[in-house]
C-alpha cells in the first residue's frame, strides 16, 4: 500500500510567516485552479500572503489561455499550487522567467559546469520546463503561470496594491503523453524518490526570495543563470506570428532574442509563443 503523502505547510509556515506577515498555506483536495481560487480570494478580501496546493485540479490554466492538464488521477502525481503575495517592483518584466529558473534550481542542485548532470533542467523561454538528456527526446516537466492583480489596499480609500500570483505545475510521476504538444516529462526521471510534498518543501522558500530579489533587482541579475539553461538558445525557432529565427538568448528584461534574416527581433509579449523548429 502506497504510504499517505505528508504534506510540509506546517514547516513551510513555521519557515515564512515570520518573513511574510499573516501568511497561511492551504491544502485543496480540489478546486478548478489554484490560480483561479487565489484570484478569487484577493477580489473577495484576501489581505495576507497565500499558499494554495491541490490535490486535484479540475480546470488548470496555462499561459494564453491554454488548458494545463496535470499527471494521472492519483494524488501526488503531480505537483500543483499556487503563491500570493504583494509585490512592487519597478518592472514586471521578465517574472515568469525568474520564477522558472528559480524552480529548476531548486529542484536540481547545480553542478560544476564540466560535470553532464543528467537529464537536466532547462528553460523553455518564457514559462516552461523542460527535460533534456537521460537518453530521449526533449520533455515538458512542468510550467510556470504567473498572473497579476491589482487590488484596493484595505482601509485605504484610493491606494491600490499589485498583487502578484504564481501558479507551478510539475509533473511528478510519469504520465501519458497523450494529446499533449511535446512528450512529458517527470520528476521521477530526475530521482524516483521524489514525491509531490518533498518538491514543494523544496521549491516554495526559494520562490520567496526570488520573488523579494526581483522586487528589489528585477530580472538583470539573472541573465547569466538563465542562459545556463536555456533551452532554445542557438537553435531555429518559429513565432507564432510566422517569423522565424536563431534564438540569441534573453535580454536585461527578459525579452527574447532572435536573429531574423531581417534583423533582430525582440520578443517580449506574452501573446506570443515560440517553439524550436525540428530538423
Ligand atoms: C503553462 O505550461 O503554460 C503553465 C502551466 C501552469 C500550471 C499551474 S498548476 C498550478 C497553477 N494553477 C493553474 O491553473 N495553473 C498553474
Amino acid at each position: 500500500m502506497n504510504e499517505p503523502l505528508r504534506w510540509p505547510l506546517e514547516d513551510l509556515w513555521q519557515a515564512l510567516a515570520p518573513r511574510l506577515p499573516g501568511f497561511s498555506a492551504e491544502l485543496l483536495a480540489s478546486v478548478d485552479s489554484t490560480n483561479t481560487e487565489c484570484m478569487r480570494r484577493l477580489r473577495t478580501g484576501q489581505s495576507d500572503p497565500l499558499l494554495l496546493v491541490a490535490l486535484a485540479q479540475t480546470a488548470g490554466r496555462g499561459r494564453m489561455g491554454r488548458a494545463w492538464q496535470s499527471a494521472g488521477t492519483e494524488p501526488g502525481a503531480a505537483l500543483t499550487f499556487s503563491l500570493a503575495l504583494p509585490l512592487a517592483p519597478r518592472s514586471w518584466s521578465g517574472l515568469s522567467l525568474a520564477m522558472g529558473l528559480c524552480v529548476a534550481q531548486s529542484l536540481q542542485a547545480e553542478l560544476p559546469a564540466a560535470s553532464s548532470c543528467e537529464p537536466r533542467i532547462a528553460l523553455k523561454w518564457p514559462n516552461d520546463l523542460w527535460l533534456q538528456g537521460g537518453g530521449g527526446p526533449e520533455r515538458k516537466l512542468g510550467g510556470i503561470l504567473v498572473e497579476t492583480a491589482s487590488l484596493l489596499a484595505p482601509n485605504a480609500v484610493s491606494s491600490t496594491a499589485r498583487w502578484v500570483v504564481v501558479g507551478v505545475g510539475l509533473n511528478v510521476a510519469p504520465r501519458s503523453s497523450e494529446g499533449l504538444s511535446m512528450p512529458a516529462g517527470c520528476l521521477h526521471e530526475l530521482d524516483p524518490r521524489w514525491d509531490a510534498p518533498a518538491a514543494l518543501g523544496r521549491v516554495v522558500e526559494p520562490l520567496v526570495n526570488a520573488l523579494q530579489a526581483f522586487e528589489a533587482q528585477g530580472f538583470a541579475p539573472l541573465v547569466p543563470a538563465f542562459a545556463a539553461r536555456d533551452a532554445l538558445v542557438g537553435r531555429v525557432v518559429r513565432l507564432s506570428d510566422g517569423r522565424e529565427g536563431v534564438a540569441a538568448g534573453v535580454g536585461p528584461d527578459g525579452a527574447l532574442q532572435v536573429q531574423s534574416a531581417a534583423g533582430q527581433i525582440e520578443v517580449s509579449s506574452a501573446e506570443v509563443s515560440v517553439r524550436p523548429v525540428m530538423p
